[in-house]
């Protein structure tokens, strides 16, 4: 059934709490403190943000604020593409150190495996990026260390040329985009997988009889639904809101479940102009 509190266990033993608070498009300062104290309020204990959503200094101001010791929050950042390459991604890793004013991370990423339009070499791009993470790793300043938007080529090519696996890959997953030969190879090698926007097919579920009618069944908002569908699938599962009252019942998913029918039918779903999920891997 799983609850607000549980954890999954990452390779090296470090617990990451299944329902996160998301960050990204938080770009007012304010906005950024508040989300954290109040999702913190709500329950949440993970908290994702990343160099690019241009945060870091507010969110860990809400952690500072939050009431909450560090040690039972988990916070994850990443990788800006502009700072891949072994030296960049060291400085920068440290930079959100600074920045979030924290002594480690519980998880850091590479958020994306492949920069478009810079003419490098992303394989070889990647291992000089992931020895940083390593070498930060076994320094004790991040906890963990994962990826984010890596496919099959570029999971294969860490897996291949890393001396610490990877324990974590955070992708796009909701009803309509369920990368699964990803998810398999992640899995296969005891890969954590966190979803993320899990609530975009929102826009494209208004008028859809069976969703609506499971959320008269259920007593539960499509919100709640979409959320639900990522835990049932065993994905950590990040959400974002700016307004107390979403956080709250975003988090407010853990008193039911989703049938198995009902399951089969949200994985059936496809939105005709979405983006490929191919697209997903390069930014
Ligand atoms: N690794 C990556 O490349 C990557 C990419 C994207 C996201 N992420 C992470 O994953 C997190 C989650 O993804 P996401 O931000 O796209 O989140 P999401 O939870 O799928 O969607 C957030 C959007 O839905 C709205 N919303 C939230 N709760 C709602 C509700 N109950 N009813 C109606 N609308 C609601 C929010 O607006 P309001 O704020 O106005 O409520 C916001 O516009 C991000 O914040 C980020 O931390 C990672």
């Amino acid at each position: 059934m799983y609850s607000l509190e549980d954890t999954f266990t990452l390779i090296n033993g470090v617990k990451i709490p299944i329902f996160g608070y998301g960050t990204w498009q938080v770009t007012d300062p304010q906005e950024a403190v508040d989300g954290v104290k109040q999702a913190v309020k709500a329950g949440y204990r993970h908290i994702d943000t990343a160099q690019m959503y241009r945060n870091e200094e507010h969110v860990g101001e809400g952690i500072k604020q939050c009431g909450v010791a560090r040690e039972e929050l988990f916070v994850t950042s990443k990788l800006n593409n502009n700072c891949h390459g072994y030296d960049e991604a060291r400085r920068t890793i440290l930079e959100s150190l600074e920045k979030l004013d924290l002594d480690y991370l519980d998880l850091f990423l590479i958020h994306w495996p492949v920069v478009k339009n810079t003419g490098s070499d992303w394989k070889q791009d990647n291992i000089d990026t992931w020895r940083a993470l390593e070498d930060l790793y076994d320094e004790g300043k991040l906890k963990a260390i994962g990826l984010s938007n890596f496919a099959v080529p570029h999971l294969t090519n860490i897996f291949e040329n890393s001396r610490i696996k990877p324990m974590v890959n955070q992708i796009r997953l909701h009803p309509g985009v369920l990368q699964e030969d990803t998810v398999e190879l992640s899995r296969q090698h005891e890969i954590i997988i966190e979803g993320w926007s899990p609530l975009s097919p929102m826009k494209y579920l208004k008028d859809d009889e069976k969703v609506n009618a499971m959320s008269e069944k259920y007593g539960k908002s499509m919100a709640q639904i979409l959320l639900r569908w990522s835990i049932q699938h065993d994905f950590v599962t990040l959400t974002k809101s700016v307004h107390e009252e979403r956080i709250q019942s975003n988090a407010d998913i853990f008193d039911f479940e989703i049938s198995e029918d009902d399951m089969t039918y949200l994985d059936s779903l496809t939105f005709d102009d979405l983006d490929k999920p191919d697209d997903f891997t390069e930014r």
